[in-house]
Order: C-alpha cells, then structure tokens, then sequence
C-alpha cells in the first residue's frame, strides 16, 4: 500500500512512524508513507496557504489552490483522497479494515479553520474524525490513520500479535490480560488462566469480554444486536 500525506507540517511525522510494528511494515515494503508540503505548491510570491473566510469569521481557510495542485500530481485512478477533520464520520475498526484494502491513500491534513469547501465537494472522496474532539490540525488524525491502517496489511502482525483476539475485531473489548508473576502485590491471577483447560479459558475470556463491554461500552452491545 502507498501513502501520500499532504501536510504544512511534513516534520511532524519524523520519528513517528521511527519504531516497532510500522517501522517494520516500511522496511519490508509493506507500506510506503511519503510526505509532501502543500506549502510547496502555492504560486504565491509569499507561498501563503490560507486566507480571510468570505463573509468573515475568525480564522483563515486553507486556499483551494495548493491543496487541488498537490492532490493532482500524485493522485491516479486508484486512490482514495481522504480529508480528516472533525466534521467527517467517526473513524472505527472497521473503516480501518476497510481503507487496509486500498492500494493508494492520499491523506489531507487541513489547519486554522479547515480547508476551501470546493476541494472537499469535488477533490475529496471521505472526510474521516478520529473522534469528537478538535486537535489542533489533522497530523495526529493521519498518523492514527496510517497506524491503524498499516498493521492490518498482511504481514504486518506476526501470528502472536494478531489483530483477531483483540478489542473492536468482533465489536467488543478485549478480555483482561495476565502475565508473571501470578502473585504481584498479594494479587493472584484468576485460577482459571491457570488451569491448562482451554475450554474453560475460552469461555472465561468470552464472557469478561462481554462483561466489560456491558459496563463500558454498551453501545458496542447495542451495534451487535
Ligand atoms: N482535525 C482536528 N480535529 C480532528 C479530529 N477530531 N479528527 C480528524 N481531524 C481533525
């Protein structure tokens, strides 16, 4: 899969995706994340990107020129162009698995207050919110997009690490998770984890997953239904 991210802050994205799991999806090819700075596509002698809203307001808009001429020279009939901003859907686990399927994302990150309606109307295939809540700009939204996105591209996730046992993979939360010692601070593991009977262990990790769900995310139960 190939990323393209369009962003006035390209350096943000520096060490980020530096370690660990996507660090290894880059190297082996999996992946491919490149930046581009809208800031670079201005024809403006001062490379401005943002201006007054028509009508007034506080804030400036982000022009529609730089952005239109930056998705243009990397866009083909493949890609995606997703803008992410919190007017969008709220993103989930599976709008992820979704966009994993897609050979060419193209992420716009807007700032101030958002981009030129015009680019999201005509050069714009999904707006995506990571959450209703306003960041600053839309680079974290990217990185969580890319994160989320890349480990689910097979080869990613080794067997141990897959995504399948894991929380919102069949719309619940995960059941709790153990490790040694078996007493830490006077507290002992739950019997059962210990028993060597997977059976049993199944069904004691389906029902605190459905357990914990109720209690904090009954919605998720609600979706089920
Ligand atoms: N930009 C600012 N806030 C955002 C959010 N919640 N989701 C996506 N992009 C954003």
């Amino acid at each position: 899969m190939k990323i393209d991210v369009l962003t006035l802050f390209p350096e943000m994205f520096n060490s980020v995706f530096d370690h660990s799991i996507i660090k290894r999806a880059i190297d082996k090819n999996i992946v491919s994340v490149h930046y581009h700075n809208i800031r670079d596509f201005s024809n403006d002698k001062h490379n401005r990107v943002d201006d007054y809203p028509f009508g007034g307001g506080p804030g400036m808009v982000m022009k529609p020129g730089p952005i239109f001429r930056a998705i243009e020279s990397i866009k083909t009939s493949d890609s995606k162009v997703i803008y992410v901003s919190p007017k969008g859907k709220v993103f989930n686990q599976a709008k992820a698995s979704e966009l994993s399927e897609r050979e060419h994302l193209i992420i716009l990150c807007g700032h101030y207050e958002g981009i030129d309606q015009r680019i999201i109307d005509e050069y714009v295939d999904e707006v995506v919110s990571i959450g209703d809540y306003v960041l600053t700009g839309g680079e974290i939204p990217a990185m969580v997009l890319i994160d989320s996105v890349s480990r689910l591209l097979p080869g990613v996730l080794s067997s141990e690490e897959s995504y399948k046992q894991e929380s919102h993979y069949n719309g619940l939360l995960e059941h709790p998770q153990y490790t040694r010692p078996r007493e830490f601070n006077g507290i002992q593991v739950p019997e059962i984890l210990l028993s060597g009977n997977h059976q049993k262990i199944e069904e004691w990790r389906n029902s605190e997953s459905i357990k914990l769900t109720e209690s904090v995310r009954p919605d998720l139960i609600k979706k089920k239904r």
